[in-house]
């Protein structure tokens, strides 16, 4: 049995993240009756009433997803507090309103802290929950928190030292979007639940799987930010690894979450670490040129704002991924994924070993391999290609399509990423987050790789804004006797 009651407290209330995103999925699993008893309390520095919140509350549902009639209740459940992150004084206030909403909504004393704000306040965040009292409840005490989970290893771990001191690791739930993402989700039912893929998902039967996650955006205004991070920390770091895991981990035992996790962590324990010269043969960076995207001319990354005008962050990475365990060694995992290129675009491609005799042909050209596509986003789906003899006289072989849109089935747009994080987190369900051990693992293979190019300053731009990616992209699979399939 589920208990959805639960004091929410968003930290960043008045943010981005909470308008766009975290209002917007509350709402749905409220009109979903999703939720029992409930309240949200938005903390963030401004002062603001609970008019002026609510109000704000409901232009951010309004603007997702259009008027509805239910919004007067709905809103009525969020209440304000201004807040300074860094004084007692404010926790005990922010305390002692927590416990009044408490007892007037009967939450049992259940709480969900959820950090929607910049990273440097993690932490001492955290430590205050804790020793000003507002951890200190009768029922669960949950912290979700955003990433970037640190910006290497060590910063991580201190991190995770001072959000351990208040939570236990059960209580953690580090967010990782693409873990919300139905098909990301869907990858272990694929695996798990057909007899015609396990058998073949290995090292015998798979040449090679590659995964593309492109993005037509640039770096808009976080500047600031993505100077410290580049696509190597913003992007590979976690939701491309995650999404390697997923599709690397041995079967796990039970769906439990720490089942499902630990096999995760395996995997990323037979990570092949590249480091020092090593790394120019295994990942490619790139960044941004001008260039025209949706038939808009578009500036370099260099001249976007609060960028340096010399700046030596990438924001395209490439990659080969080696996982030196009995069920992948010899096969490559290729990534790649970067900042104004051609397509908004998440794919996975899962290549096929070449038959042993090719009897065949396809007009001239031989047979093409069979391929899985998972298709992320925007569509969701699947693409399994085969060959087929082509209808008419002559034994010509010619590809065909068989493709499951999950659009199409449900005639509705999944539920939105966080709206199910947000649900999994009141069930106190973890198994879409990220334990500890993952993002330590993570850290340490990212880590070599940014201390090799943060001595060596590269030839940047190396792309054209609309294009995907820099040539040695290409030659990185090249060099294997391979290409990237096309994904747009
Ligand atoms: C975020 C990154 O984690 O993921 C952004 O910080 C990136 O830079 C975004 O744009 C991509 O997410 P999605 O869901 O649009 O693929």
């Amino acid at each position: 049995e589920q208990n959805m009651t639960s004091l929410i407290m968003i930290f960043g209330a008045t943010g981005d993240l909470a308008k766009r995103k975290l209002f917007p999925s509350l709402y749905r699993l409220f009109s979903k009756n999703k939720l029992d008893k409930f309240a949200v309390i938005g903390v963030a520095r401004r002062t603001l009433t609970n008019e002026e919140f609510q109000q704000s509350v409901r232009e951010s549902v309004v603007s997702a997803l259009g008027n509805k009639d239910n919004l007067d209740e709905f809103v009525s459940h969020f209440y304000y507090q201004s807040h300074d992150v860094a004084d007692s004084s404010s926790y005990i206030t922010l305390r002692k309103f927590a416990d009044k909403i408490d007892d007037n909504y009967q939450l049992e004393g259940n709480r969900i802290f959820y950090l929607a704000m910049a990273p440097e306040f993690f932490g001492p965040i955290a430590l205050h929950l804790k020793s000003d009292g507002l951890t200190d409840v009768k029922g669960y005490k949950r912290l979700v928190i955003e990433k970037p989970f640190g910006h290497d290893l060590e910063s991580a771990k201190e991190l995770n030292k001072q959000i351990r001191s208040a939570f236990l690791e059960k209580e953690v739930y580090r967010i990782d979007h693409y873990l919300g993402k139905e098909m990301v989700r869907n990858i272990e039912v694929i695996r798990f639940a057909n007899a015609i893929f396990e058998p073949l998902w290995n090292n015998r039967y798979i040449s090679n799987i590659q995964i593309t996650s492109s993005e037509t955006l640039g770096v808009e205004e976080r500047g600031r930010y993505y100077e410290t991070s580049g696509a190597l920390r913003d992007m590979l770091q976690n939701h491309m690894m995650q999404m390697v895991a997923l599709l690397a981990m041995e079967p796990p035992i039970k769906l439990t979450t720490d089942e499902i996790r630990s096999e995760k962590v395996r995997v990323f324990r037979a990570l092949r670490m590249v480091e020092g010269d090593d790394v120019n043969n295994y990942f490619v960076r790139g960044q941004y040129g001008e260039g025209t995207i949706d038939e808009k001319q578009v500036p370099k990354y260099r001249d976007e704002i609060m960028v340096d005008k010399e700046s030596n962050t990438e924001t395209f990475v490439a990659g080969k991924i080696m996982i030196d365990n009995f069920r992948w060694a010899g096969v490559p995992f290729y990534i790649r994924t970067g900042k104004r290129m051609a397509a908004k675009s998440t794919k996975i491609v899962v290549q096929f070993k070449d038959i042993p005799m090719n009897l065949y042909y396809q007009t001239d050209k031989l047979l093409n391999p069979n391929l899985l596509v998972i298709h992320i986003q925007p569509e969701e789906g699947i693409t399994l290609h085969l060959n087929a003899k082509k209808a008419g006289g002559h034994l010509d072989a010619q590809e065909v399509k068989l493709s499951f849109a999950n659009t199409g089935v449900h005639a509705m747009n999944t539920p939105e990423g966080y709206e199910k994080l947000l649900y999994d987190c009141m069930r106190g369900d973890a198994t879409n987050f990220t334990h500890w051990e993952e993002v330590a693992y993570s850290w340490a293979f990212v880590d070599k790789i940014s201390e090799a190019w943060k001595n060596a300053k590269a030839d940047f731009p190396n792309y054209e804004a609309g294009s995907m990616g820099p040539k040695e992209a290409d030659e990185l699979l090249e060099k294997d006797g391979r290409f990237w399939w096309p994904v747009t």
